[in-house]
């Protein structure tokens, strides 16, 4: 499962949980969804500095399967943002060389949403500079369910190999690096069994504010980060 990792090197999946809409935009006296229009500029920003940073993979978590339990009017309002994203995203994603996957549960996304994420797939599915995901209605607890039911199904030997195969992000390399900004320190049902070996970094900074700087922060402080899978230290290659 973890591949040997070059001490030094920057992380090839970077998995983020963008937290902390609300509360940026509470401090400054503004209702909720602004907040979420900024982080999803902060989001695209994101894109853009992972790409500069050298990153090959980036899994953002948009919306869990909890987040359905909000109030009607913000899963509403962030419905129509993410509508307005996908149907306007296509032509900078393709220009920007990149490709984007969605995962989760989308049953309960309203069937255009549904439609639109697979034409923009479908879209940029030729990207090479990055492989970006968005965990839109995700849940690890989903994954890990819907993964096994499938290999039931296909009577296969119930292996650690064979499991990941049916994952969400069975295309995927395991995550190295873990942000979560807002300032709690959860996993709160994200990558449950990708971030097995991941290293975690959490931030107080709010999602809107997470700029080029955090981003690179974060990349420093998991260079710094001795990577043992276990072994002694003398045992890894990268030491
Ligand atoms: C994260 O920001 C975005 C989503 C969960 C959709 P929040 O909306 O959770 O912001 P806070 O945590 O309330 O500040
Ligand atoms: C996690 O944030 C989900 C996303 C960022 C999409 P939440 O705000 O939903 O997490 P909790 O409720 O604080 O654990
Ligand atoms: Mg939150």
């Amino acid at each position: 499962m973890s591949s040997s990792f070059a001490e030094g090197s920057v992380p090839a999946h970077i998995a983020v949980i963008m937290d902390g809409n609300g509360r940026w935009a509470q401090q400054r006296q503004l209702p909720r969804t602004d907040g979420h229009k900024q982080g999803l500029t902060a989001a695209r920003r994101l894109v853009e500095n992972a790409v500069a940073e050298g990153v090959s993979h980036l899994t953002l978590f948009a919306f869990s399967h909890e987040n359905w339990q909000r109030p009607g009017s913000e899963v509403s309002a962030l419905m129509q943002l993410f509508a307005e994203a996908i149907s306007s995203e296509g032509a900078r994603l393709r220009k920007n060389n990149i490709c984007l996957r969605f995962i989760g549960d989308t049953a309960r996304f309203p069937a255009t949403l549904r439609a639109g994420m697979r034409s923009l797939e479908t879209l940029t599915r030729n990207g090479t500079r990055l492989n970006l995901t968005l965990a839109l209605g995700y849940s690890g607890k989903w994954d890990i369910v819907q993964a096994a039911e499938k290999m039931a199904q296909a009577k296969e030997a119930y292996n650690e190999e064979n499991f990941a195969r049916h994952l969400a992000t069975a295309d995927l390399p395991a995550a190295d690096l873990l942000i979560r900004t807002g300032g709690e320190q959860r996993i709160s049902n994200f990558l449950l069994w990708q971030l097995a070996y991941a290293e975690l970094y959490f931030t107080d900074t709010l999602w809107p504010d997470f700029a080029a700087a955090d981003l690179h922060a974060a990349i420093a402080s998991f260079k710094q980060r001795e990577r043992r899978y276990g072994q002694l230290p003398q045992q890894h290659p990268d030491d």
